[in-house]
């Protein structure tokens, strides 16, 4: 999303609001100009109902207050590292208790985790705090930070100067996923190789005994695949219907109708992730 003003420095950012001059004051655009992307954010996300969102970065901004007013969400955690900032907006909305406040770093997972006692979040919002901190801040344990806070299949709502950093957004994005947190870790593949092994084992015995006709062999049906690909939590916001709307959409995979291999299977989670 374009700002309307140049994109803020983590310098600006940081000094928003002195200690005896804090005023409300929304940075890039009002809820309003980005209310149809949360929307559509909401609806596009895999979580069944909106309940809850993180605000990091949240400022004096109205967002929060809107997020629940327009009924995007039923309660909101506003993070800031600026202290003067959460004062006010916790003061201002002492009788909300749809609203809470609290401050914290949202680079250190240490202090957002004890923020949200755990919490996870339907939505992770950010309107102004990535473009400060891709300045200078460290975006690769940001992003740990929204991985971290967002339930599975939950939506981030990034609202920034675009053009000034997406080509290093897209560098860091492709960073976090392939090297620092991949989704298909050396572990995860590990076991992913001896489930696929053993249902493949049974394949074999139940086919010898006719039980089973298909997918004897080296494959699994697109069933078992799903059933072994994924933990229960993904699986509860990534359906076994999204799984073969993906299978189909890539084409490495389209060959295969009915089944894969191991070999595939891991391409897939590598493409996919
Ligand atoms: C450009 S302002 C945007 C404020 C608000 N979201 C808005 O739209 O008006 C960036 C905000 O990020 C906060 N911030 C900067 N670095 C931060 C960090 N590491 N952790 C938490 N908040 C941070 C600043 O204090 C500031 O309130």
């Amino acid at each position: 999303m374009e700002a309307k003003d140049p994109s803020p420095r983590s310098s600006d950012a940081k000094s928003l609001a002195n200690e005896d001059d804090v005023n409300c004051f929304d940075w890039l655009v009002e809820f309003e100009e980005m209310s149809d992307l949360v929307a559509e954010a909401a609806e596009i996300s895999h979580v069944p109902a909106m309940v809850s969102a993180l605000v990091l970065g949240a400022g004096t901004s109205a967002l929060s207050e809107a997020l629940v007013n327009e009924g995007i969400v039923k309660s909101v955690l506003s993070l800031d590292v600026e202290q003067h900032c959460i004062d006010f907006m916790a003061q201002k909305h002492k009788d909300d208790d749809r609203l809470r406040w609290a401050v914290a770093d949202v680079t250190d997972w240490h202090a957002v985790e004890a923020a949200t006692q755990g919490q996870r979040f339907d939505m992770v919002v950010d309107k102004g705090t990535l473009d400060a901190l891709l300045c200078a801040g460290d975006c690769a344990a940001y992003l740990g930070t929204v991985a971290r806070a967002a339930r599975c299949g939950g939506v981030l709502v990034l609202s920034m100067n675009f053009e000034l950093v997406s080509s290093h957004l897209s560098e860091v994005l492709e960073w976090y996923h392939h090297e620092a947190c991949p989704f298909l870790s050396a572990d995860r593949e590990k076991s992913i190789r001896e489930a696929f092994a053993s249902k493949v084992g049974s394949n074999m015995a139940a086919a010898q005994s006719d039980e089973v006709s298909s997918c004897a062999g080296e494959r699994l049906s697109l069933r078992q695949t799903y059933d072994l690909l994924f933990t229960p939590e993904e699986k509860s916001c990534y359906s076994y219907e999204f799984f073969l709307q993906d299978t189909d959409a890539s084409r490495q995979m389209r060959e295969f109708d009915e089944s894969m291999s191991l070999a595939e299977s891991l391409t897939f989670l590598r493409i996919n992730q």
